[in-house]
């Protein structure tokens, strides 16, 4: 099923036991471009085009959702549809707030606050793999550290929530880029919205697309197959005694990973979360 032009979205009615709490299941899913709860027991979600049907009713089903209705509508700003869906979320001393128009933005001034605008890029921080990733940005091991941690790269950045926090947490640069060009346009916007255009740089692209080496801090939430793939990259890429988050791992391929992984990196910590695992590595 796929629209003529971009004037139609796909509307989906879900039900459930629990919207609010299965709603988080939803999140950071690429092809749903915005949700709204509409009750306890349904969700409306939107989608720009459903490659096939079936199989998108099973992983809804996989999902504990039963699907009600799928319809064709006219695009309206869909962000305003996810007033209710997107909610501000606290990770340790970081709070990940939507920013949405129409909408007053929620802050915490205790905490470091960090806008999103909730768009077709990955990484809203609701998502298992960004959210432990962001945990662990936060470990002692790297904050103890803070002085020697000058240069970043963040691999697969989307959003660019992982280099907004990490410029925050360390006032350094960031060197950020993501192969997707649908998530250059919200990627540049959070970073503006956050004030951070002087020290995160973000490009469409691929490792091999970096030209500097030398970095303290590498971040790359993206899956197994790749991140083994890249190794020999990410080396060259990293700094002697420079620190390595890995994420999008899934519990099965963890000790894939590892296996390539440790050769050259010490695992320092480790958080799974759901099916995904997400470390904590220092060079040797
Ligand atoms: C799971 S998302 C992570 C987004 C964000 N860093 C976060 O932690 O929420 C993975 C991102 O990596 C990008 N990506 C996948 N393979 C890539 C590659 N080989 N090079 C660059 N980016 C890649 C995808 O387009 C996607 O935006």
């Amino acid at each position: 099923m796929e629209n003529k032009d971009n004037n139609f979205l796909y509307e989906v009615i879900l039900s459930c036991d629990n919207a609010e709490e299965q709603s988080y299941n939803l999140y950071d899913n690429e092809k749903i471009c915005g949700a709204e709860i509409l009750d306890d027991n349904n969700i409306k979600i939107f989608l720009e085009k459903i490659e096939d049907k079936d199989n998108f009713i099973d992983y809804l089903n996989s999902l504990d959702f039963k699907v009600e209705e799928i319809k064709e509508i006219k695009n309206e700003n869909w962000t305003l549809k996810c007033k209710d869906f997107y909610k501000p979320l606290k990770i340790k001393n970081l709070f990940i707030t939507p920013e949405i128009e129409g909408q007053e933005t929620i802050l915490d001034d205790n905490l470091l606050n960090i806008k999103i605008v909730p768009g077709m890029a990955f990484g809203t921080g609701h998502h298992e793999t960004t959210k432990s990733a962001l945990l662990l940005l936060q470990d002692e091991a790297l904050l103890n550290n803070k002085d020697k941690i000058k240069k970043i790269l963040d691999v697969g950045s989307g959003t660019c929530i992982l280099s907004i926090a990490s410029a925050f947490l360390f006032n350094t640069n960031v060197l950020a880029f993501d192969n997707d060009p649908t998530t250059l346009q919200n990627a540049n916007e959070n970073i503006l919205l956050n004030k951070k255009q002087d020290s995160v740089t973000n490009f469409l692209g691929t490792i091999e697309d970096v030209k500097e080496n030398d970095f303290d801090l590498i971040l790359a939430n993206i899956y197994a197959e790749i991140l083994i793939e890249i190794f020999p990259k990410i080396l060259e890429k990293s700094s002697l005694n420079s620190f390595l988050i890995l994420s999008g791992i899934e519990k099965a391929k963890l000790s894939l990973v590892l296996d390539v992984y440790e050769s050259e990196f010490g695992l320092l910590q480790q958080i799974i979360e759901g099916n995904w695992a997400t470390l904590l590595l220092k060079r040797k």
